[in-house]
């Protein structure tokens, strides 16, 4: 019987190196990130073997239940990411760097970026963009954080771009997402995720990059795939954007556990015994005596 290819080059134990990362995209072998906002989730996702876990800024929508992604702070994101990084071990967590913490300067996103690894523990960030977004990156890059890019559909710049939809559907905004991607790449990411591009776009960037690209409705031949965790276990409500596959239906779960629950207590049928504790029969005796002879208050 032959031995399975070992996943990993060089990783045995601990954080998986970035370099990692690369050499899956040399091989051929997809990388797999998912978004996760707190401890047990990040954990779940190590168990189940993922490589990048993403402290989204999607948790401005789906975990603290803004319209957008705009509104994310950075003491959220940095408490989301303390979370997520306590729970992942072994993943590269990167953190999603929110709308107002990297726009107006390279200084100001040094200093957030910092706080991210510093106070938060994240192993690299993310930011979204090209454009005036380079200078961000090569800011960062050369204080020695790992960056991850984005484009495609940008979540932050939603508006400017009309609206939740595909990008890079003529010719001249393919071309566009083409050069934004290999800026990216030598301005210093080590890897980028394409959002909602055309599937043959994607596949001519990722062919064109030495990172691996990460796609999110961009089709099947980047170098790995991200999903946002509520959307792919079925945790949020609302209309999922076309490139989202659901592999459970966790809130319906939910929903039976906690329909359950409240029909136990309302029918007395919990706690049982087993969920409650006992005393001894004379300590009791003691309390029920001092309450017969009034010497409690009440
Ligand atoms: O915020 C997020 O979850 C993201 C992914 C969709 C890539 O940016």
């Amino acid at each position: 019987m032959s031995t399975p290819p070992k996943r990993y080059a060089s990783w045995t134990h601990g954080k998986l190196p970035l370099p990692e990362l690369g050499e899956l995209k040399r091989r051929g072998e997809k990388i797999v990130m998912v978004t996760a906002y707190d401890a047990p989730s990040a954990r779940l996702a190590e168990a189940a073997g993922v490589e990048i876990v993403l402290v989204g800024d999607s948790a401005a929508m789906v975990v603290l239940g803004n319209e957008s992604t705009v509104p994310a702070t950075m003491e959220e994101m940095l408490m989301l990411t303390r979370a997520a990084t306590r729970g992942a071990r072994q993943p590269i967590v990167v953190a999603d760097m929110p709308f107002g913490s990297f726009q107006v300067s390279d200084a100001e996103a040094l200093e957030n970026a910092i706080r991210f690894v510093k106070e938060a523990g994240a192993d690299a960030v993310k930011l979204e963009g090209a454009g005036p977004t380079l200078s961000r990156v090569q800011a960062l890059v050369g204080a020695g954080i790992a960056v991850m890019g984005h484009i495609g559909l940008t979540p932050q710049s939603a508006t400017m771009l009309g609206g939740f939809k595909a990008q890079g559907r003529s010719a001249a905004q393919a071309r566009q997402l083409y050069k934004d991607a290999l800026a990216l790449e030598a301005a210093g990411c080590f890897s980028l995720v394409l959002e909602a591009v055309p599937a043959p776009v994607a596949a001519r960037i990722t062919e064109a990059l030495r990172i691996p690209t990460i796609g999110i409705g961009a089709g099947a031949a980047c170098d790995g795939q991200v999903l946002v965790w509520h959307d792919l276990l079925g945790l949020y409500e609302g209309q999922a954007p076309r490139f989202v596959k659901r592999y459970a239906d966790v809130a319906g779960e939910i929903t039976h556990a906690l329909e359950a629950f409240a029909a136990d207590v309302r029918a007395g049928a919990f706690p049982e015994d087993q969920h409650t504790y006992s005393m001894p029969e004379d300590e009791l005796a003691a309390f029920e005596v001092e309450l017969a002879e009034e010497r409690l208050p009440g």
